[in-house]
């Protein structure tokens, strides 16, 4: 092993043990290579004056070397803002922002021990440096039976997780009953990785105030008769909350420095928080109990996050970055976001109402709980999802996912309000085609 991981791991152990036994033998073996090529440029950029002949750039008359066809393009951005390699952390500012709006959204976390957050290739790139970083072939993962399917890619194909589901809705609520079952299948001294995600995609639910802090005893009690815990918190859609009786903040915020056996993931990004889904700007923050606020475990494990990120995609888009970076400090940006946010409530009111003023389609279809996100799920009575996607696709021109055999998936935030009547009634006639 290299001395540099050696060096982190014991920075690790020092602190809690625990963590150390919670990373993957990858996990274990990585190290943000602080010697070498990145460590010189950098003594470079501050002490090379004269001469900056260290890093695989261009320069030209001072500025990044570039082809005006690209750059008249930017008119916000210098060539070296837009164009030059981010670090593989990610640029500080933007670090040092999202964590501001973390705190400006999750008020409880104010205080409590956390990492900074490590910038990621969207979400998608977060989960893959967790599971990089905490997973090995044959570790068990729950999740919910409903869930985003790319979690079974990352977690289940890539890294041989052995996946374990529980039954996410009990009524008009959340199984807690399922949940607390699937974690006591699990003997004191286990390594468990447990997957919660609000607002759910594919459901569009978010636990109630109550379901989320039965959900957080559940875990910490589970912590506290000696499972040893990976709780990753898939934040995607965080903030698009359509009822005050959900949860507000996120379920980190009630896991979060609570346990030194519970290590709390954070999993958030740009993409669908400032509406920016191409930009691919992600972020993994980790907090675990029985540490300080400045404690050196928090600094090893953002470097093995780097260096998971250096060594598969090396760094993202210094101009995405700059963008998120930008929009973070505008006086407009909770305002806009907000707006934004009313807007796609409006969306998912209006199919409570047309589903509530409609009770005759119950008999081929009844809606999941829903009140966040994206998405609602329509539980199918009769008719096979994929047959009715098909059917919906030929003869309507309409485009729904099918999730299994009984659930269809909308996204109502695609959609304008004065569609959604419209398509739902569609749905209806495709069942009735189909019967
Ligand atoms: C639950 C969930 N997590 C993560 C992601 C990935 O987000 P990103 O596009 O930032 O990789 C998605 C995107 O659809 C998602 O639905």
């Amino acid at each position: 092993m290299d001395p540099l991981a050696v060096e982190l791991n014991a920075k690790i152990a020092a602190e809690n043990p625990l963590a150390l036994e919670l990373l993957s033998e990858l996990g274990k073996r990585m190290y943000f290579p602080s010697k070498g090529i990145l460590s010189q440029s950098a003594e470079a950029k501050t002490l090379g004056k004269r001469f900056n002949a260290s890093i695989g750039t261009a320069l030209e008359a001072g500025q990044a070397m570039h082809l005006d066809c690209v750059m008249r393009q930017l008119d916000d951005f210098n060539a070296n803002e837009a164009l030059l390699y981010a670090p593989s952390q990610g640029i500080a500012e933007l670090r040092q922002s999202w964590r501001q709006k973390n705190l400006h959204d999750n008020p409880d976390l104010q205080g409590v021990p956390c990492s900074l957050p490590i910038v990621t290739n969207g979400l998608s790139g977060a989960l893959s440096v967790a599971a990089d970083l905490f997973v090995n072939p044959g570790d068990s993962l729950l999740m919910a039976n409903m869930n985003w399917d790319n979690y079974h890619l990352n977690f289940g194909v890539r890294c041989q997780a052995k996946l374990e589901f529980y039954n996410y809705f009990e009524g008009q609520g959340l199984d807690l009953q399922a949940s607390r079952e699937a974690l006591q299948k699990h003997q004191a001294g286990e390594k468990l990785v447990v997957i919660l995600n609000f607002p759910n995609n594919p459901s569009g639910y978010t636990a109630t105030e109550e379901e989320g802090e039965a959900l957080a005893q559940a875990l910490l009690q589970s912590a506290e008769r000696g499972l040893n815990l990976v709780v990753l918190v898939d934040d995607a859609y965080f903030g698009l909350f359509f009822d005050s009786a959900l949860m507000q903040q996120s379920m980190f915020s009630k896991l979060a420095g609570k346990h030194p056996r519970l290590l709390a993931i954070k999993a958030d990004a740009a993409t669908k928080e400032v509406y920016v889904w191409g930009l691919r700007v992600g972020f993994i923050s980790f907090s675990i109990g029985g540490v300080s606020e400045n404690s050196p475990l928090f600094a090893a494990l953002e470097a093995k996050a780097a260096g998971i990120v250096r060594s598969t995609i090396s760094n993202c888009s210094i101009l995405s970055q700059k963008i998120i970076n930008q929009a973070l400090q505008d006086p407009g940006f909770y305002a806009q976001r907000q707006a934004k946010a009313a807007l796609m409530k409006t969306r998912a009111l209006k199919v409570k109402e047309v589903l509530a003023n409609n009770p005759d389609w119950q008999e081929h279809f009844e809606a999941y709980p829903f009140s966040s996100g994206y998405f609602m799920c329509l539980r199918l009575k009769k008719i096979d999802a994929e047959s009715l996607r098909l059917h919906l696709l030929q003869k309507y021109q309409a485009g729904t996912i099918s999730i299994t055999a009984s659930d269809l998936r909308i996204a109502f935030s695609c959609l304008e309000e004065h569609e959604i009547p419209e398509l739902f009634k569609t749905i209806y006639l495709a069942c009735q085609d189909l019967d």
